[in-house]
């Protein structure tokens, strides 16, 4: 079968500013072309006093990462790469609960634009057919023992073809029209991403917590994992997740280890 005929035209800015519908979030729209990556950009902004909202977002990043200093792998013109500055009344042990609210927002937008079930992988990562779509790099500036800023990377594969990836991500990671068998445009996706941010941030800074809902669209949960940082590997049933995002994992041994972070791989 031929590969898909993708649309992989720069974004269209204007487009984005005529649909968006938010108060705040992606109103201070900063658009870049070719960019190092977009969390450095936001975070020299967000150590400015940018806007709260402020998006930063690039066709093509030269040097995008990932979190445990991975590289972020995308074609120019492809996906969705940006950077969100928030100013959340949170304290810094309680941040991954930005990362939780935008993985869902993903969620909700991909289910409402691409008619696909994402799931969300613990702790950060968006997957539709089983691999890795969408990554989220949740980066904080501390002013002694509060947060000052967070700066939300977030990374859609969108339109990437598969012949686009290296070797080593197909068998892992896909994007949205690989799933779809046809390209979406990127523009009305955005919109409705930055929309059900901006109303699951509201809700958040009204003291909600998206634990519940999160827990429920986690494709880990009720598994027998390995979770792997670089510390340390360990094995067990996923049991749960607290508010702030952290996994409970019980070992064969009975015990149980709150983890925050780390790689899992579904066993068996
Ligand atoms: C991960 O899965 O490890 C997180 C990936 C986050 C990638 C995004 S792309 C936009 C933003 N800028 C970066 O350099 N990284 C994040």
């Amino acid at each position: 079968m031929p590969p898909p005929q993708v649309e992989q035209a720069p974004l269209d800015c204007a487009r984005v500013k005529a649909l968006l519908k938010t108060s705040y979030v992606g109103q201070n729209l900063v658009y870049y072309a070719r960019i190092g990556s977009t969390n450095d950009i936001a975070r020299d902004l967000a150590q400015a006093r940018a806007a709260e909202g402020t998006l930063v977002i690039a066709d093509e990043q030269t040097a995008g990462r990932g979190r445990l200093g991975r590289q972020w792998f995308s074609p120019p013109n492809s996906s969705l790469l940006m950077s969100l500055i928030l100013y959340p009344p949170l304290a810094p042990s309680q941040a991954q609960r930005l990362t939780m609210i935008c993985s869902l927002a993903i969620v909700n937008a991909i289910q409402e634009i691409a008619q696909l079930q994402a799931q969300i992988k613990w702790p950060n990562d968006l997957l539709l057919a089983g691999k890795k779509t969408g990554g989220i790099l949740t980066e904080l500036g501390l002013h002694g023992q509060s947060l000052a800023y967070t700066i939300v990377g977030i990374g859609l594969n969108v339109n990437v073809r598969a012949e686009q990836m290296p070797g080593f991500l197909r068998d892992i990671a896909t994007s949205i029209a690989q799933v779809r068998h046809r390209p979406i445009a990127r523009e009305p996706l955005l919109c409705a991403i930055l929309e059900h941010v901006e109303r699951r941030y509201d809700r958040l800074r009204q003291g909600e917590t998206p634990a519940e809902e999160w827990a429920a669209h986690l494709a880990t949960l009720g598994k027998w994992v390995r979770v792997s940082d670089p510390r340390e590997t360990l094995e067990g049933w996923a049991e749960g997740v607290d508010e702030d995002g952290a996994l409970f994992l019980r070992l064969a041994d009975g015990s149980r280890r709150r983890l925050l972070a780390g790689d899992v791989t579904l066993m068996g």
